[in-house]
């Protein structure tokens, strides 16, 4: 059996959203310092707090670029309490699954939307509670762990 489904395979090679948003609406980076990957999100929200576009860059590896394509598929169109919601669980499934030692990379994408809301809120003062963004922690996201 192959190690990554063809789906992940699809979106490695074709990553949907791939890019930036220069008039953002959100912009959320996270990141791991150990093995150098990153990844940034770039929202544009429209007044029902719908997001319209969805865009992301990130350097880092073929998982973590499936799961941000995966995820900036699924996100596309909600509103952002929507996209609040979207687990790297619910990515890795739609993405037909990840081997387990890659699983943490899914973690990257869902903290980079939430860094990405995040951001939306404090640029538009709309109140948060900052208890529901505290597990945006690159070192936490990443888990340091790091292979291909
Ligand atoms: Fe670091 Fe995949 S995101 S190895």
């Amino acid at each position: 059996m192959a190690l990554y489904s063809e789906k992940v395979m699809d979106h490695f090679r074709n990553p949907r959203n791939v890019g930036q948003i220069d008039d953002a609406d959100g912009v959320g980076e996270v990141g791991n310092a150990k093995c150098g990957d990153i990844m940034r999100m770039y929202i544009k929200v429209d007044e029902n707090r719908v997001i319209t576009d969805i865009k992301f860059n990130t350097f880092g590896c073929g998982s973590a670029i499936a799961t941000s394509s995966m995820a900036t598929e699924m996100i596309k169109g909600k509103t952002i309490e929507e996209a609040l919601k979207l687990s790297n669980q619910a990515v890795v499934k739609a993405l037909d699954g990840l081997p387990t030692h890659k699983i943490h990379c899914s973690v990257l994408a869902e903290q980079a939307v939430r860094a990405a809301v995040k951001d939306y809120y404090d640029r538009h003062g709309i109140a948060y509670n900052p208890e529901d963004f505290k597990e945006i922690d690159p070192e936490e996201a990443h888990g340091g762990h790091c292979g291909l």
